[in-house]
């Protein structure tokens, strides 16, 4: 897939992406929660759930892990034209529903359809398997909300997360799987029987 003239794709993750996977998760939570938490829970969360040894952990038990790449967009310390991973969404299996534990893009990558692809990509995974998606947010995660709403997501429950002692108002929000856009890549008959949407490369 290409947005503004860069290419980007989707592929499952592995545990070798956990380095990656971690760099992007510390850059993305900086940038979404700095205004709404402060510094210091903010890089002990990170700490704890986002080093590399956890995101290894996480991807190897995760119901699926997949990863966005730009094709050749190079990091530091990278060779030159190497994939380089800009965001990623994991899912966790809980009986009928399957929850988006956390789905993060670099910012520099954010509003180009990439989050709506790895999402659409886990509906056609899901497809058939399970009823529901559910995906729980800051409530004051505006832009986040913004996203989930404009994917289907609704029948918002209030509750908190404790972070540390500090207590934050978060929502969870119910997505229907009949309901959910798979990305006109998935079971549809009137595409000539594909199954495979274009952006999976
Ligand atoms: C939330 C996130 C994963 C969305 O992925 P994305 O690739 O930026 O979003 P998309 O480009 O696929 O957006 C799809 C639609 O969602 C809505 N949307 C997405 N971001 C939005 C924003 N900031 N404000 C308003 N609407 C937004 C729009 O309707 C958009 O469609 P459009 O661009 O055609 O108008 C990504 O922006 C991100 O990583 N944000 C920071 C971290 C975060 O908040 N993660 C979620 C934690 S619960």
């Amino acid at each position: 897939m290409s947005a503004s003239g860069r290419d980007w794709s989707i592929r499952g993750a592995i545990p070798r992406d956990a380095p990656a996977v971690s760099e992007v998760a510390r850059a993305a939570w900086r940038n979404t929660y700095g205004a709404l938490i402060d510094a210091e829970r903010i890089e002990r969360f990170l700490t704890g759930a986002y080093s590399e040894a956890s995101v290894r952990r996480r991807i190897e038990i995760a119901d699926r892990f997949d990863v966005a790449l730009a094709r050749g967009d190079t990091a530091e310390g990278e060779s030159p034209g190497a994939d380089r991973v800009i965001g990623f969404a994991e899912w966790a299996l809980r009986g009928t529903e399957a929850e988006l534990v956390a789905t993060y893009l670099l910012p520099g990558w954010q509003r180009l359809g990439i989050g709506r692809a790895l999402h659409a990509r886990a509906v056609v995974g899901y497809r058939g398997r399970i009823e529901r998606l559910t995906v729980q947010l800051l409530r004051d995660n505006l832009d986040a909300r913004a996203f989930y709403e404009s994917l289907g997501y609704g029948q918002p429950v209030v509750g908190e997360w404790q972070l540390f002692g500090l207590a934050l108002p978060d929502l969870r929000l119910t997505l229907p799987l009949a309901a959910a856009d798979d990305g006109g890549g998935g079971f549809k008959a009137d595409r000539g029987g594909h199954t495979r949407p274009d952006w999976l490369s």
